[in-house]
């Protein structure tokens, strides 16, 4: 059944999800990189990159992991777990290939904001041993795109980003 297929594809990468969008809801704390610059004279990863918000995430991706686990399993605890974490770190590759290429924070990069984050939850789920399957992979990754402009927007109406992408 595809509807089946499609479904259970999102559940697998709902802790991924609540993990990336819990992370705004920090709106200030204390930068990974510390403040570091790096030899470009820009920051490793800046100001938008949080123990804070990093520490939410995965408390929130692993609680929502508690509850998928009660339909597919204990295993899930485990898989909630490092598949937030993988997001998050995504997340920090972004932030740093941004920083790299001169991108102040929050400035827009099409596709790249949008799948960090899943392409590092993506390889987690597979090294988990999570079966996901290639429509599983790009009806989720379609979604996501379509969600991460319509959450970032509703987040910039509710003053809780500063700017709408
Ligand atoms: N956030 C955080 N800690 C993280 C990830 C995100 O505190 N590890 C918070 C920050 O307040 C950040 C917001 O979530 O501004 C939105 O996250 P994101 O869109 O990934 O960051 P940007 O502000 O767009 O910064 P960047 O350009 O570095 O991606
Ligand atoms: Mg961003």
């Amino acid at each position: 059944m595809l509807i089946i297929t499609l479904i259970l594809g999102i559940v697998y990468y709902i802790p991924a999800l609540v993990a990336n969008g819990s992370a705004p809801f920090v709106r200030r704390g204390t930068p990974i990189d510390f403040g570091k610059k790096l030899s470009d004279n820009r920051r490793l990863l800046g100001d938008g990159k949080t123990f804070e918000g990093l520490l939410l995430a995965l408390t929130f991706g692993s609680t929502v992991g508690v509850i998928i686990a009660k339909f597919l399993g204990e295993e899930w605890i485990v898989i909630a777990f490092w598949e937030s974490l993988a997001a998050m770190l995504g997340d920090m590759l972004g932030a740093f290939i941004k920083r790299r290429l001169g991108m102040e924070r929050g400035q827009r990069a099409p596709l790249l904001d949008q799948l960090d984050f899943f392409l590092a939850s993506t390889l987690a789920l597979l090294i988990l041993g999570v079966k996901l399957q290639v429509i599983q992979v790009i009806s989720v990754g379609l979604i996501v795109i379509g969600l991460h402009m319509f959450t970032n927007y509703v987040a910039f109406r509710l003053k809780i980003k500063s700017v709408p992408w």
